[in-house]
């Protein structure tokens, strides 16, 4: 006779106990009963969206070195910021942040809001950035869901339904295991779980406070879990960078516009990115979109590749050389382009893409 075990209900009182001896150390987690600062939490939590808790580590240290509170911050001008950036990506989440802090100095008196609704009107801020504020800096029961949650839950119950489609049912159980004591460390403690012990692979089972809980290992199915369906392929963009030198070595760079993707970063000045499909049916050439007129050549190292949320791209290099007598009034969109040392490269807002088009060049030019 085959008995079907049902296993135990989780308990939030495991997990927390094994928060309390395995909890990693993060520069904005405050310690065991110490009250954390809302500002170290919202930064951290923006920094942390599509990024690594390793990556964000230094970038949040120099952020507040350099902005100690959040009304030093909503002081720094945006330039600034995006600078401090460079490298993390996704940059609207740099700009939001210090609109944010603007709000927040401005309307709310440099206190942040506690409660969900109002962090929801605040730039930047989605129902997830809300949640763990709520939980992680107030200490209040909401239903924080990031990508290691959704891994744990699904486990947990053996959901077998794929993602995106499971979201919701993901996130009413995550919402009934939620306690009323400790919700902050709570919410941490189960994204802590799901980073270091219930990974996507090789998870470690006999370490796991919850494994006499969890369907999918009394199914043998852990390691399926959760589904996810399966993504369109990525469309391809093709652009040209120029490389615009002057006799005195420095190089052209231009400011891009304000709002959309890199939106207020700095550029080695570009050709507007297409799919080939676009390129074959339009009779411009890129060199049409060169800054000024001049004799470009194509450079020699190939193509620098970079891969966006929603496209894979391939930037082609052409060069020239520009005389000292070269105004910037000769250039196109002059009034967001200057010259800059190539020693001072490093400090400008430049995002990876832009980055790696400058190695690429200097590597071989
Ligand atoms: N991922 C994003 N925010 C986190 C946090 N506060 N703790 C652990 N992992 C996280």
């Amino acid at each position: 006779m085959i008995i079907k075990t049902t296993p135990a209900p989780p308990k939030s009182e495991q997990l927390l106990t094994w928060y309390d001896n395995h909890r990693r150390q993060m520069p904005w987690r405050s310690e065991a009963g110490q009250t954390p600062d809302p500002y170290h939490i919202w930064l951290s939590e923006i920094m942390l969206q599509q990024t690594t808790v390793v990556t964000v580590g230094p970038y949040f240290e120099k952020f507040i070195t350099r902005w100690p509170t959040l009304k030093d911050f909503a002081e720094s001008c945006l330039d600034d910021v995006l600078k401090m950036w460079a490298g993390l990506g996704y940059y609207a989440r740099a700009r939001n942040l210090h609109k944010c802090a603007g709000i927040i100095m401005g309307e709310f008196g440099g206190i942040f809001p506690q409660s969900q609704k109002q962090l929801l009107q605040l730039p930047g801020i989605g129902p997830y950035t809300a949640a763990a504020i709520m939980a992680i800096a107030f200490d209040t029961r909401a239903t924080v869901v990031d990508g290691n949650v959704e891994r744990v839950i699904a486990r947990i119950f053996a959901i077998e339904k794929p993602l995106p489609h499971s979201k919701p049912l993901l996130k009413e159980l995550t919402k009934s295991l939620t306690p009323h004591v400790r919700p902050g460390d709570y919410a941490q403690a189960i994204m802590d779980l799901g980073a270091t012990v219930c990974k996507p692979r090789n998870p470690q089972c006999p370490l796991c406070p919850w494994q006499s809980s969890c369907c999918a290992r009394v199914r043998g199915i852990q390691e399926q879990l959760p589904q996810k369906l399966k993504k369109p392929p990525k469309p391809r963009r093709h652009g040209t960078a120029f490389w615009l030198q002057r006799e005195d070595g420095k190089i052209l760079l231009r400011k891009r516009l304000p709002s959309g993707l890199l939106g207020a970063m700095m550029e080695i000045p570009s050709s507007p990115w297409i799919e080939a499909t676009q390129m074959s049916a339009s009779k411009i050439q890129p060199a049409d979109h060169a800054p000024i007129k001049a004799r470009w050549q194509k450079h020699g190292s190939g193509i620098v590749k970079h891969t966006f949320t929603h496209f894979h791209l391939e930037m082609t290099i052409w060069q020239a050389r520009a005389g000292m007598d070269t105004k910037l009034t000769e250039v196109a969109d002059e009034e967001r382009c200057s010259w800059v040392d190539i020693k001072d490269l490093d400090s400008q807002a430049l995002p990876t893409l832009m980055q790696k088009i400058v190695n690429a060049t200097l590597r071989k030019s």
